[in-house]
């Protein structure tokens, strides 16, 4: 007879802890299949408990597969119960190793969290919860918190100029999944246009959402309207303010020509704006979609760069068209964002914060880009390399002079400790040139430089 001193189930209720000593039994093969259980008013005697407390554990394991009823002969150990059967305990799991800690990491997409205005940010959500839960609790709507929405458009229109009205704005977790929406939205095998080399993780989400990506490859300019009419694509997905990885910037010519492929053949252009407001020198263009006259222009962009990626929050803005079958066929996925990190990041907006968490950040990155590159300049091997920059953006492109190939230069890195991306890294259909690294420098120290031209010094040596 099953015996289980029920004592020491503490605060557990019996049933669930007859269950679950049942379940053990039954998982490590003490119970073998086929055994037949007590009778459950057998059980109930010799345990001292009532009939219905064994019911209700024995209901529990059949629902889970683990014993079954069979009618007027009683309950039996399951041939497959639930997991497979272990006489001994199981070995402890292999140590899991873990991402690579690496001295020198210049990849990636890191950005200098050390000035967030925490204080600011728990203050404001302390401010939401003491609020009750009114708020907070009440549904979201699925294209993200009215307030939420007003603080962007104020924003867009304060600082890029840009007309966003809170109605054609949908709030989303991060650039990816307005991706997956855009994707859905262009509905399946659509033909979107990418950038080559470019964002992997854009061809990665449209393919996988059913589209079909056309990866165009970069003049001086970006994209060339001529290549763009040439393919089949009906969509096209830029970043014009300062490509990743190339670090271009789309003239205002060449923003006109791919405005009038749009026009013309009725197609899209997603202008995802990432790293956009990190501007160090020179004065920023206008977007695409405040030139777009023909609502063409899907505006998109992130709080990953100028927060944080782990804030998951981004957004998009809806030309009319769009909107409108966003509203007919996609407006029954719920918000994927929080209702508290968004009224949070509301009050963020309107109380100033972000504007001015933003201009730190901008003279921050200014200060430490400029020594990053001095330490370049002043390296070394300064004299076999040549930087390209843009005075914008967490990332530049530096171009080494060397036999080797990007292969054996990432295998010295990786000997090294130190993390290196490859322009070759990004590219789909086109390859990339070789020995031409992209530099992402924002998660870099000042104090880690000299370190850090020692290390590379080591990897580039003929
Ligand atoms: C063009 C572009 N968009 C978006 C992102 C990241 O956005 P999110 O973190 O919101 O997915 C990146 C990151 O490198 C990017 O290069």
């Amino acid at each position: 007879m099953l015996t289980y001193d029920l004592s020491e189930r503490g605060s557990t209720p019996i049933y669930e802890y007859l269950a679950r000593r049942i379940r053990e039994a039954v998982l490590t093969g003490e119970l073998p299949a086929g055994e037949r259980l007590p009778s459950k008013r057998a059980l109930a005697e010799h345990l001292g408990i009532s009939v219905i407390t064994v019911e209700a554990a024995y209901a529990q394991l059949e629902a889970e597969g683990c014993i079954l009823a069979s009618p007027r002969r009683g309950y039996f150990v399951a041939e497959a119960a639930l997991g497979p059967r272990v006489s001994a305990p199981e070995a402890p799991p292999a140590p899991c190793a873990g991402p690579r800690h690496w001295e020198l990491d210049l990849r990636g997409s890191r950005v200098d969290t050390s000035r967030f205005p925490v204080a600011a940010w728990a203050r404001l959500t302390r401010q939401v919860l003491s609020e009750g839960g009114g708020a907070l609790l009440s549904p979201v709507p699925h294209q993200g918190l009215r307030p939420l929405r007003e603080e962007i458009s104020a924003f867009l229109a304060g600082y890029k100029g840009m007309s966003a009205p809170p109605e054609r704005i949908v709030v989303g977790a991060g650039a990816e999944f307005m991706y997956i929406m855009l994707a859905q939205l262009m509905g399946p095998g659509a033909a979107v246009a990418v950038e080559d080399p470019g964002y992997p993780k854009i061809r990665q989400v449209y393919s996988r959402s059913g589209a079909r990506c056309i990866p165009l490859p970069l003049d001086g300019g970006g994209v060339s309207p001529e290549a763009l009419r040439a393919s089949p694509a009906r969509s096209l997905h830029i970043s014009p303010s300062h490509q990743f990885p190339t670090g271009l910037v789309t003239p205002v010519p060449r923003r006109q020509a791919l405005l009038r492929w749009a026009e013309e053949t009725g197609g899209y252009i997603i202008e995802d704006d990432y790293d956009s407001e990190l501007r160090f020198s020179g004065k920023p263009l206008p977007t695409l979609q405040s030139i777009d006259g023909a609502g063409r222009v899907v505006y998109m962009n992130t709080f990953s760069q100028t927060i944080s990626p782990s804030m998951r929050i981004g957004y998009m803005v809806l030309p009319p068209e769009l909107m409108d079958r966003w509203l007919r066929e996609l407006d029954f996925y719920s918000c994927a964002v929080p209702a508290l990190e968004q009224h949070v990041l509301a009050r963020f907006l309107s109380g100033g914060h972000y504007e001015r968490h933003l201009a730190r950040m901008r003279k921050e990155y200014r200060s430490l880009r400029s020594d990053v590159l001095s330490a370049f300049r002043s390296s070394p091997f300064a004299g076999r390399i040549e930087i390209v920059e843009r005075g914008a953006g967490l990332h530049f492109l530096l171009r080494l002079d060397t036999d080797l190939p990007d292969s054996e230069l990432r295998d010295r890195a990786d000997a090294e400790g130190v993390r290196l991306a490859f322009l070759s890294d990004y590219s789909a259909a086109h390859p990339a040139p070789e020995h031409t690294l992209v530099i992402s420098y924002a998660g870099l120290s000042r104090e880690q430089l000299p370190r850090a031209m020692e290390l590379l010094d080591r990897v580039f040596r003929k």
